[in-house]
């Protein structure tokens, strides 16, 4: 390599699997933090290790606890929701949270706590140098958006500060799909907000460089879906869809 050379950075898919394979395998065992004493599982976080899409939550709850997997419980029921009205699979993106093991009766993380685990999130930030973090209520928008209020900027973009971990990747605000399932406004502004995303998505990639042009046409057919009102009430099961709908790859 000449001198002023960029490096570019190649890890392949395999590589980011075993790296965050090996993230979650500490995350696992992890005595770090006080959350630690009281957690039946940690849960590291999980999803598809090409992904360009990182959703970040606040602490496992009561059944991700349980079952030592993030956004299992009633609210990963309405983001598997959310994300299919915008024709997006839950396996093709990543989730994983703020703090690794849950809070005690669902109380907020407290300051030392979300320091215990920041260097987690940090590394699985820089294993998938996503294009987008999806933060997902108050705490994790704290991380990615500091200084702001969870009401006037959802459904909005800003650059995610590197620090972070995230290289290059914008950040964009919905509300905690906990707090959209004890409102009914909150849960169909949070289909409003999620409509956004593919468009979000596009724009990253605009600005890293990549493909923008050729995934338009997948996009728009994603960016202002009819949300049948039954689904939005959860009273019917979002459809299978089938290998030619509009997904993330
Ligand atoms: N709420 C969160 O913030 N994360 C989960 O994993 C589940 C519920």
């Amino acid at each position: 390599m000449t001198a002023g050379e960029a490096t570019v950075e190649t890890t392949t898919t395999e590589q980011r699997r075993a790296a965050l394979e090996a993230i979650a395998a500490e995350v696992r065992v992890c005595s770090r933090g006080k959350l630690a004493q009281g957690r039946t599982n940690a849960v590291p976080g999980e999803g598809h290790p090409d992904t360009e899409v990182m959703f970040v939550g606040e602490g496992p709850g009561q059944t991700e606890d349980a079952q030592g997997r993030p956004f299992v419980g009633r609210a990963g029921e309405l983001l598997v929701r959310l994300l299919a009205s915008i024709g997006w699979r839950r396996q093709e993106v990543f989730i994983t949270n703020i703090v690794k093991c849950r809070p005690p009766g669902n109380r907020d993380p407290e300051p030392d706590e979300i320091a215990a685990c920041a260097p987690y999130l940090q590394r699985q930030l820089e294993v998938l140098d996503p294009a987008v973090v999806v933060t997902l209520g108050r705490f994790s928008m704290a991380h990615f958006r500091p200084g702001e209020r969870i009401t006037q900027i959802h459904g909005t973009h800003a650059s995610a500060p590197p620090a972070t971990g995230a290289r290059e990747a914008l950040a964009y605000a919905l509300f905690h799909p906990a707090a959209a399932l004890r409102s009914p406004e909150v849960e169909r502004q949070s289909y409003d907000d999620i409509a956004g995303l593919p468009r979000v998505l596009t724009e990253a990639r605009t600005r890293r460089g990549g493909l923008a042009a050729v995934v338009t046409a997948t996009t728009d057919q994603a960016i202002s879906p009819a949300v049948p009102t039954e689904l939005l009430a959860g009273q019917i099961e979002p459809p299978e869809l089938g290998d030619d709908a509009p997904t993330l790859f």
